[in-house]
This record gives structure tokens, sequence and C-alpha cells, in this order.
């Protein structure tokens, strides 16, 4: 078997034209602030990717970068004001954020109407209730999408995640649930991975590890899912070993070109519907 490749840059490409024809016919524009604390260079690129995106879909993305040495109180204050800021819509902190900065409580600081990420406690408590109001994290939504698109109605489909993050494995876990997957969700002290993963009928990884996932990991005819972004030898992959990967499965996303552009056209659908709600069209 020679799996089908999901092809998540032409689906994104889809909905950000259909998200660009809704936004032309507003007079106000959706406007989302994206917080940038260092000069991570992945971080760097994945806003500036943000930000392109979103401006080619008219709406505003300004990014507020801000140098290493900044304060939790400073990033605070900053998160504070663009709550109360009327013209902004969407806040996101990109993570990581340097070592002398809780996380967590720059998290909880983002008004939740505005929270287009989903990582804070209200929206993720949403979505563990299964409550469709939820903000859902745009990497877990994208994923969902791919998986409808390519399998359609996904109930009893037993789905395994690798990987327990709150941007992936843990808001994916709950999604998959609520659309009445069996869902495992492993990590680094899982003991027997490789056979754990050969149960799945779906199987997504977001380890980080780079071409982790081998042929014998995988069922035949699973649909296979890479949210990794590794380097190897300088070269972008994925979790999954692809070539090896691609001959065992019947669906498989590559990378690039699979998950990450999921990603952003969620985060801009995310921001848009925070502008609607915003604007109490929705
Ligand atoms: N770092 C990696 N992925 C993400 C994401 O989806 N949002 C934010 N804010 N930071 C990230």
């Amino acid at each position: 078997m020679t799996a089908k490749i999901i092809d998540g840059k032409k689906t994104a490409e889809i909905l950000r034209t259909e998200l660009a024809q809704k936004i032309a016919l507003e007079t106000i524009k959706p406007y989302l602030a994206v917080v940038l604390v260092g000069d991570d260079p992945a971080s760097l690129i994945y806003d500036r990717n943000k930000q392109k995106a979103a401006q080619a879909m008219g709406m505003e993305c300004v990014i507020h970068h801000l140098p290493q040495e900044t304060t939790e109180d400073e990033l605070l204050n900053l998160v504070t004001e663009l709550n109360i800021d009327k013209k902004v819509n969407g806040i996101i902190v990109q993570m990581p954020l340097p070592k002398h900065i809780d996380s967590s409580a720059v998290i909880k600081a983002i008004a939740h109407e505005k929270d287009v990420d989903g990582f804070g406690p209200y929206n993720a408590g949403l979505l563990h209730e299964n409550d469709s109001q939820a903000m859902i994290a745009a990497t877990p939504k994208g994923i969902l999408y791919l998986l409808k698109q390519a399998l359609g109605d996904l109930s009893g489909k037993h789905a395994v995640i690798i990987g327990r993050s709150n941007i992936v494995g843990r808001p994916l876990a709950s999604l998959l649930l609520n659309n009445n997957c069996t869902v495992t969700v492993t990590h680094t002290k899982t003991v027997d991975l490789p056979s754990i993963c050969r149960q799945a009928d779906i199987l997504v990884s977001a380890c980080g590890q780079a071409k982790m996932v081998k042929k014998d990991w995988v069922k035949d005819g699973a649909t296979v899912i890479d949210v990794g972004m590794n380097r190897d030898g300088g070269k972008l992959c994925g979790d999954v070993d692809f070539d090896e990967v691609k001959e065992k499965a019947a669906y498989i996303t590559p990378v690039p070109g699979g998950v990450g552009p999921m990603t952003i056209a969620m985060l801009l659908d995310n921001t848009y519907q925070a502008f609607l709600r915003q604007h109490n069209v929705k």
C-alpha cells in the first residue's frame, strides 16, 4: 500500500481564501496581537508567517517583539493593555517563553474572549466539557479538520497520540474524545510505545523526535498525522519516517505541508470567530 498524502497546504489555502472573502465584507478588520519575547529563530519565523498570512487575508496583525530580558511583570502589563484595547480581538503569546517567566501565569492573564490559542484554563475547560463555545487550540483543530476530510466520521476509531503537551497532545485528546474516538495518550514514560502505536487507526505524533515513528510501529491502513518540526542534518523533517511509513499507512501528512499550514489557518479562523463574538454577531 502507498498512502494518500493529506495536503494540509492546499486545504489551508482554501480555508484562508474563504476567510478572506468573509473579512472583505467587514467594515472593521479583525485584529490579532502577537507577543514574542526574545530571539528564538524558529519563533521569529512562525510569527512572521502568521503576520504575513493574517495581513494577506485583510486582518490587522501587530507583532510586539520584546527583548529576552523582559520581566514577567512587564509582559503581564502588556497583556493587560491588550486585554483592554477594544480594537484587539485576539492575543497570542508565542511559546516557549524565556525560563525566568512563568508561562502559566501569562497564559492565565489573557482575557478568555481574546485567547485565540485556546491555551487558557477557561477555554481548555470548555473543550474538556465538550462545550461548543470553546476556543480550540489551533493545531488540534487543524488536525481534526484534516482527519474528518480524509476519513469522515471518526466514531469508534482508536486514536493514539504521542505527546501530552498543553499545546497539542492534551487538547487533541479532548477533541478526539468529543468526536467519539477511543483515545490513548502516550508520553516519555510509556512502556513499549511501538506496540501501543500498532493498535492505532489514527496515529498522531507530537513528540519532537526526528523520524522516530517507523513502519513497524504502524498498523496496515492507519492514518498517520505528523506534528513534528525537526531538523535532520539541516533538513526539516517530522517525527515520522515518512518514506518508510507511507508504504504502510492509508493516509499520511507530509512535513512540511501537512499540519503546519493548518495551524496558521485555524489560528486566523479563531481570531475571526473572536472578532464576530466581540461584535455580537455570534
Ligand atoms: N509555540 C508552538 N506552537 C504554538 C502555538 O500554537 N501558539 C503559541 N502561542 N505558541 C506556540
